[in-house]
């Protein structure tokens, strides 16, 4: 009989969406990465709803939910910290976590702006803790054959990037004023929610070539300043509202920025969350001077690529992604077939899981928040004082 694996102690704080997805790839790890050194098993939930309690513990197993995260960071069967609550608890409970020797896995953006980040780091760092952050579009087979291709110099030298990330969860007049749409929970708008993943991915697929965004300059706007107050118990991202009171909407729905590189590229983001039309339009497009490569969410598996060496008139071809691109094969045997979001938490986990076997960081880190949380607070900076920053 193979003996027993150690234990993993897992704890989920914030049991929406995020928590759930967490929740579902910790259970997922043993079937996908059979040899993980560590057995995952889910402690404990802590959220402040009853209902989402109630789940936790009759769908997904949970021996105890709890309401106050403080006795979920202190349980001495917990191991793993998952920060899946609203940005404003990131840094309370990650801080809190690290300090009790937890490992830490939270959730982009870390905090609601440049400081919480920092002070998750700094509590990660002087913990000696493994942390993973939730910038799941690193772990996309695809966008591992197009950070390759950028690497290996099959596009040449990268002369520009272009990241667009576009969604219409925000567009309805009626959408109801969540925590995201209050500075005091959310800090930023779609900077934090959809750029910071733009921002890290650009990071990801040039910054070994093109070295990171060192100034940038920034618009951002906000479209819908109204919203109406939600209903209780409403769900946060996609609820919609009508009647009633309405608050005002305390950060931004849109941010366009010129970026420059380190090493000389140049680049232009655009995020939306009120964008009609566009339902998770998230992309990449990298220009070298010998080739070209775009990746859109939409079509995961695929890639687009135009690298057959000529200059005018290049052709593209698409790829799809198969075994030997990231860790596809761990999830399905040939090329073509397709993998899904939830699959993308699964090689988060693993990464973190593995990083804490090995002692070592493996996959995203709250190091990779913190340059992303840099870029973003150059955006805030530079959108308030209409100029050119360094980041
Ligand atoms: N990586 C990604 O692609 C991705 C996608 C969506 C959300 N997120 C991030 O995940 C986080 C959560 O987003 P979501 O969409 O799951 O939100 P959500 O609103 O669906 O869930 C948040 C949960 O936290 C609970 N909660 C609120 N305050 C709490 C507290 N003090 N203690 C414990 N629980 C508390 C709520 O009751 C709710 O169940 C956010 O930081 C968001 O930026 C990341």
């Amino acid at each position: 009989m193979t003996p027993a694996l150690p234990p993993l102690g897992v704890g989920v704080v914030g049991f929406g969406w995020m928590g759930q997805v967490h929740s579902r790839a910790y259970v997922r790890l043993p079937h996908h990465y059979p040899d993980l050194p560590l057995q995952p098993r889910l402690v404990a939930v802590a959220d402040t709803d009853a209902g989402r309690r109630a789940q936790a513990t009759a769908m997904y197993g949970y021996a105890e939910a709890v309401d106050d995260w403080r006795a979920l960071v202190a349980h001495p069967h917990v191991d793993v910290v998952s920060v899946a609550g609203p940005n404003f608890v990131h840094r309370d409970v990650a801080v809190a976590a690290a300090e009790a020797g937890k490992h830490v896995w939270v959730e982009k953006p870390v905090g609601r702006h440049l400081a919480d980040t920092r002070a998750v780091v700094e509590a990660v760092r002087a913990a000696g803790v493994r942390s993973a952050v939730g910038f799941n579009y690193r772990n996309v087979p695809a966008v591992d054959l197009a950070r390759r291709l950028v690497s290996d110099g099959r596009l040449g030298t990268v002369e520009t990037v272009t990241v667009r990330l576009f969604s219409d969860y925000a567009a309805h007049p009626d959408g109801a004023l969540s925590w995201r749409f209050d500075p005091e929970f959310a800090g930023t708008g779609v900077i934090g929610d959809l750029a910071s993943h733009g921002l890290d991915l650009a990071r990801h697929i040039v910054g070994e070539s093109a070295g990171d965004i060192s100034e940038l300059v920034a618009d951002s706007a906000t479209f819908i300043p109204e919203r109406p107050e939600p209903q209780p118990g409403a769900g946060s991202h996609y609820a919609t509202a009508t009647g009633g009171r309405t608050g005002p909407v305390g950060n931004e729905d849109h941010v366009s920025a010129l970026l420059r590189f380190a090493g000389g590229a140049r680049g232009v983001l655009e995020s939306s969350r009120v964008a009609v039309g566009e339902q998770c339009t998230y992309g990449i497009e990298v220009h070298g001077d010998r080739g070209a490569l775009a990746w859109d969410f939409r079509r995961m598996g695929e890639l687009r690529v135009a690298d057959d060496g000529a200059y005018i008139d290049a052709a593209w071809r698409t790829v799809f992604a198969g075994p030997g691109a990231g860790d596809f094969a761990v999830f399905q045997p040939g090329a073509g077939l397709a993998m899904g979001y939830d699959d993308l938490k699964v090689v988060e986990a693993e990464r973190l899981v593995r990083s804490i076997a090995e002692d070592r960081p493996i996959g995203a880190t709250v190091e990779d928040a913190l340059a992303a949380a840099t870029a973003a607070d150059a955006l805030v900076r530079s959108a308030a004082e209409r100029r050119w920053v360094e980041v």
